[in-house]
């Protein structure tokens, strides 16, 4: 959702703040804003008038625009990218929110459950508001604390939590005290940055990690008084207080730039083969004939006495976790439900002892599946955190886990953020089975030794990429498209489809291709494009009879095949061809052409690729 930014020294504030919106824009694109506090204004009085405000609907290009040649100044500002909860986007409901005085500025990623009530009350006693947003609410609540005499900024800013119910990341900031931004945290992300007589502030590390390395991830309901002059202060919201933790960024600039590529998707797209094999790396280790990761070996006796477990994520990270279910089935016999984080989160789970949670997530920050597991891990579940962002919410209140080593994904649609968690959900099911003795030497070298050659197999289908392009072409303005696979290529399916909706905007169904005579075959006609995967596995002769039924109503018929088949091409208007793999590891190729074809796709359809509408990379709210 929204992303935050801030920054404290003496470079010119403006450009670190729009650099940094520029960075953290994924997140969130309907409107944006920055507020720059301390410029060359001597009395206090004239300080309070000089909070330079600029915000605008659209993309940071729009506020760029908006603030034209205008040079606000001084040595602290705060920005915001919105992801509408509260209010449309408009100029008014862009961030920064200020209080009545004028002297405070605030910028919010997250919801205040109650704001309803508090704005009643702050009505009641002669507020008035000009957005319809839930933060302004904040912003005004903090403005009456410190009205009331008796505190400073810090202060109030916490007296106004201990009010508040939901989620935040804020930074506030106060024209009267020029050198100074407080900010706080509870359940959505806030990263600090701390260089050599400046600070930074920002949702993620992306906007911070060409100035420092070193940074403080801020916990939940912790508040900081980042001070030019005092340097960080944090308390707990109770007033405890909290020794900073300095931790390096391991991030580089170049993994968050996009490299000569026309989009941020289509990078990461390409980068699979190395991404895999970041991920293989250290973790298959052929000379042992073993697999080994750190999450499980700690707990060897858990995962060994495990009777269920059960798999959380939202979104793409859903579908990694179906592909898991069918490799925990298939080699480590356990049990496994994969539930969507949302429901999960607001049903009465049974939860048993020696039961097991993994959380799915890209970011680690997403509302739900954060929720899920902090559900499940109060009702005595082991959380197992499968994360790509290093230092996330998720990975740290997981008890054990594993990253995926992807590096920065900053296209919304996940690409190779799904194939790094399918590949270590595969590890996590190898090691697991053969801690529980249903995976033998020969089974896991085999598959050690497939895991190795998929980075080389991704190449062998990215080098498809104009045959792909081909067929974008031929099927770019289809109003509708289903996606069919079965057994591991059914989360495929599903994964197919939404790539193409979330970006392209074409309505698209996944389902298991049996399914079809259940009702979507009543879709079928010459306009409907049917993309099956048919690669040649244990589920080969089913799905190319439903491919005949298909073609039999007169579907076309687009089918991703293993090399050199025959049968399955027969029946489709078009081929792309993939790598012979082992049945378990087909989803991490078979999924490779879905998203260059929604790639291409929404390209010739003039979508915005990186920045699709309506949604965000990181879903932070629920
Ligand atoms: C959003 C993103 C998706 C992602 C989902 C779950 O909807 O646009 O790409 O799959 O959130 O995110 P997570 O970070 O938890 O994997």
């Amino acid at each position: 959702m929204c992303g935050i930014v801030g920054y404290l020294g003496e470079r010119p504030v403006m450009p670190v703040l729009i650099k940094g919106l520029q960075r953290l824009e994924y997140r969130g694109y309907d409107s944006s804003g920055i507020a720059i506090v301390g410029g060359p204004t001597s009395s206090t009085e004239a300080r309070a008038n000089a909070l330079q405000l600029f915000k605008r609907k659209g993309k940071v290009q729009d506020l760029i625009d908006h603030i034209g040649g205008a040079k606000p100044e001084g040595k602290v500002g705060i920005g915001h990218t919105r992801w509408a909860t509260h209010g449309a986007p408009n100029d008014l409901n862009a961030h920064p929110h200020r209080s009545g005085n004028g002297r405070l500025a605030l910028i919010h990623n997250g919801i205040i459950e109650n704001y309803h009530a508090i704005k009643e009350s702050l009505i009641q006693r002669g507020h008035t508001f000009e957005s319809d947003t839930d933060t302004e609410v904040l912003v005004h609540l903090i403005e009456e604390i410190l009205a009331g005499g008796d505190c400073d900024l810090f202060k109030a800013v916490r007296l106004a939590l201990s009010e508040v119910d939901g989620a935040y990341a804020i930074a506030v900031v106060d024209a009267t005290s020029p050198g100074e931004v407080v900010v706080a945290r509870k359940s959505s992300p806030l990263v600090l940055g701390i260089g050599d007589g400046e600070y930074f502030i920002a949702s993620d590390a992306t906007p911070i990690v060409e100035y420092t390395k070193n940074v403080v991830y801020l916990e939940d309901e912790e508040v900081a008084r980042i001070s030019l002059e005092d340097g960080l202060k944090i308390l707990t919201i109770n007033n405890n207080t909290v020794t900073p933790v300095i931790e390096a960024l391991e991030v580089e600039i170049e993994a968050i730039e996009k490299g000569g590529y026309e989009h941020f998707m289509l990078k990461e797209i390409h980068e699979q083969p190395r991404s895999i094999a970041d991920c293989l790396r250290g973790r298959v280790r052929l000379d042992h004939g073993k697999i080994t990761m750190a999450g499980i070996d700690d707990h060897t006796e858990m995962w060994t006495q495990a009777q269920r477990v059960i798999i959380v994520g939202c979104g793409t990270s859903w579908h990694a976790g179906l592909v898991a279910e069918y490799l925990f089935e298939d080699f480590a016999r356990i049990p496994v439900e994969v539930e969507y984080a949302s429901e999960f989160r607001y049903r009465n789970p049974v939860i048993n002892k020696g039961d097991i949670v993994i959380a799915i997530s890209q970011s680690g920050e997403t509302a739900d599946t954060l929720a899920a597991i902090r559900m499940a891990k109060e009702r005595g579940a082991h959380i197992f955190g499968v994360c790509n962002v290093v230092g996330s919410s998720i990975s740290r209140e997981a008890d054990s886990g594993a990253y995926t080593h992807a590096g920065p994904e900053i296209g919304v649609a996940s690409t190779k953020a799904f194939t790094a968690q399918v590949t270590v959900l595969a590890l996590l099911a190898l090691r697991v089975g053969w801690l529980r003795g249903e995976v033998d030497s020969a089974m896991l070298a085999r598959m050690m030794v497939e895991l190795q050659a998929i980075p080389d197999k991704i190449e062998v289908l990215l080098s498809q990429e104009e045959k792909v392009r081909e067929i974008a072409k031929a099927y770019c303005q289809a109003p509708n498209a289903l996606f069919l696979g079965r057994g591991y290529n059914f989360p495929v399916a599903l994964e197919g489809a939404l790539k193409l909706k979330e970006i392209s905007y074409i309505h698209a169904e996944g389902y298991p291709a049996a399914e079809i005579k259940h009702g979507p075959i009543a879709l079928i006609d010459e306009d409907m494009p049917i993309f099956f995967v048919a690669t040649q596995d244990a589920h080969y002769e089913k799905v190319v009879s439903n491919m005949q039924e298909v073609k039999a109503r007169g579907g076309r018929i687009i089918a991703v095949v293993t090399r050199g088949d025959t049968q399955a091409a027969a029946l489709a208007n078009h081929v792309i061809e993939v790598p012979k793999t082992a049945d378990a590891l087909v989803p991490l190729l078979s999924t490779v052409p879905f998203q260059l074809l929604s790639y291409h796709i929404a390209v010739m359809l003039e979508r915005n690729v990186d920045q699709p509408r309506n949604l965000a990379k990181s879903v932070t709210v629920e």
